[in-house]
């Protein structure tokens, strides 16, 4: 298998970051001087993927315009002389080939990956949440595509978790198969303590395969209400092989307000414009 396409869920209503998303989109929060859902196209890009669909809302425009040209500021950058400004307003909209789809009703992750199904098609593709950041060396996607394609099997990203965190995400149950590498033989959302499979937990990356859209289509409401993306692979992991990548590198979750601001601080101290100054002001405040 060749992994070209990815997805990216962003049409959740982002309700532990009010009142600030009320109106503006959670994946449109600036992290330095960027845009959330930005650092996670550029980690698709990086890991070779040409074609991308996010998944949006009706109020999630603000996307598709920052995507987009606007000639009006280029026109006016260009006349100023603010070259590099105008690079990286030019650049946000030329990064990859870019699709919109709308889930029209809030119904859940799994039913967000459904509405990909005519943009995906026959094909594997990626699946970055929109508010999942990660740093690391060589993309986590890319870390998940090579698995994929080795063992030609869906691929989640996992981590182990502290074991009072697992309730927040979805466990796994796994077999190793090398380095890093598992087979998955089970999962379960949001697992109690006496429920969970292990402390390995589904972390914002995926690679699937088409044959997730006719159990999606099949999967009922779970935890919350919501058609949730693990009840679909659960039911595909026990008929398929499915393998997990435990990656290489840090994951932040921008969809909560601790998570935010440790992204924020850590990529701040990293940017050149601002860290040496991060540095000192953190050592005044400390
Ligand atoms: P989250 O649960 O992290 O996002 O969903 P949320 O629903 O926006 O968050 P809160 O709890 O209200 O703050 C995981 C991913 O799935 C997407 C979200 O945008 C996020 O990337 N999602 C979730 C959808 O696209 N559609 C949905 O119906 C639900």
């Amino acid at each position: 298998m060749r992994v070209k396409k990815a997805v990216i869920p962003a049409a959740g209503l982002g309700t532990r970051m009010l009142p600030a998303t009320k109106t503006v989109p959670k994946e449109m929060l600036p992290l330095v001087d960027k845009p959330v859902i930005q650092y996670i196209i550029e980690e698709a890009v990086e890991a070779g993927i040409e074609d991308i669909l996010i998944v949006t809302n009706r109020a999630k425009s603000a996307m598709d315009d920052y995507f987009d040209y606007h000639p009006e500021l280029e026109r006016k950058l260009a006349a100023s002389g603010r070259d590099a400004d105008l690079e990286a307003v030019r650049r946000a909209a030329d990064l990859a080939n870019i699709f919109y789809v709308r889930q029209k009703e809030t119904l859940g992750l799994g039913h967000a990956i459904w509405r990909a199904r005519r943009f995906v098609g026959d094909e594997p593709f990626a699946v970055l949440l929109g508010d999942d950041i990660m740093k690391a060396d060589r993309p986590v996607i890319g870390q998940l595509i090579a698995a994929a394609e080795k063992y030609d099997a869906p691929c989640v990203g996992t981590q182990p978790v502290a074991p009072e965190a697992i309730s927040r995400y979805s466990s796994l149950k796994l077999e190793p198969l090398e380095d890093r590498i598992f087979r998955v033989t089970d999962m379960n959302e949001k697992p109690t303590p006496e429920t969970k499979l292990s402390d390995y937990a589904i972390l914002g990356r995926y690679v699937l395969t088409p044959d997730i859209f006719p159990v999606l289509e099949q999967t009922k409401p779970g935890y919350g209400g919501e058609i949730q993306l693990t009840d679909a692979m659960r039911e595909l992991c026990h008929t398929r092989f499915f393998t997990a990548a435990h990656f290489e590198g840090r994951r932040y979750d921008t969809g909560n307000l601790c998570g935010f601001l440790e992204a924020t601080i850590d990529f701040a101290l990293e940017h050149p414009a601002s860290g040496d100054w991060l540095r000192e002001f953190l050592k005044t405040k400390l």
